[in-house]
């Protein structure tokens, strides 16, 4: 864990919180990498939306002075599959293993609730996410997705021992 960041559950409470620093963060992350990140904007109604498990999976890195570092938004997904729905670290906060360390994070919450794969799609023009993950032993998985994704897999006990 990089030095002065803390790592907080992304529980509705912290959320509130923490709300528009996170836009803000989504916003920076869409700004630098466009629909290579996402095509679409996350506001609040994104942020607040309910799914399952999300509330007790997703989390928070906080800096020093509890500025918001990086944030994973995941949920469950039938066939015992973790789903990473957002996921960024703030440009400044990079290089530091920060998205490491909220991986990591998750999959040990996924081990504890008997989830076995983490699964997400990246953009197949975001080479640094997709380096990022072929780093930590995703691999390309079937699934439809619209061609310029790729749909990219983990299993969580092997993440969890990183
Ligand atoms: C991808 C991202 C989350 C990586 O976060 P990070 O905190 O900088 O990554 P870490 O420092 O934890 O890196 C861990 C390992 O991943 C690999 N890695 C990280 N960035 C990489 C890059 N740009 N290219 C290739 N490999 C990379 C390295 O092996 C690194 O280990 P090392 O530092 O020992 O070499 C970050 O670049 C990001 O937020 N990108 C924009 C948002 C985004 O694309 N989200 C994913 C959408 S699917």
């Amino acid at each position: 864990m990089p030095e002065a960041a803390t790592l907080v559950q992304l529980t509705r409470e912290v959320l509130a919180g923490h709300l528009p620093a996170l836009v803000a963060v989504d916003d920076e992350v869409r700004a630098e990498l466009g629909a290579s990140y996402s095509r679409e904007r996350w506001g609040g109604e994104e942020f607040e939306k309910d799914l399952p498990g999300k509330w007790d999976l997703s989390v928070l890195a906080l800096g020093g002075s509890s500025e918001v570092c990086a944030f994973l938004v995941a949920s469950e997904k039938p066939g015992a599959t973790l789903y990473v729905h957002r996921f960024a670290v703030k440009p400044a906060c990079r290089g530091r293993a920060l998205g490491f360390t909220l991986i990591r994070a998750l999959a040990q919450a996924g081990v504890a609730r008997n989830l076995v794969r983490m699964a997400l799609v990246a953009n197949r023009g975001n080479s640094a996410a997709l380096g990022f993950y072929r780093s930590l032993g995703f691999e390309d998985a079937p699934g439809l997705s619209p061609p310029d994704n790729q749909r990219l897999e983990a299993a969580t006990r092997r993440l969890a021992r990183l």
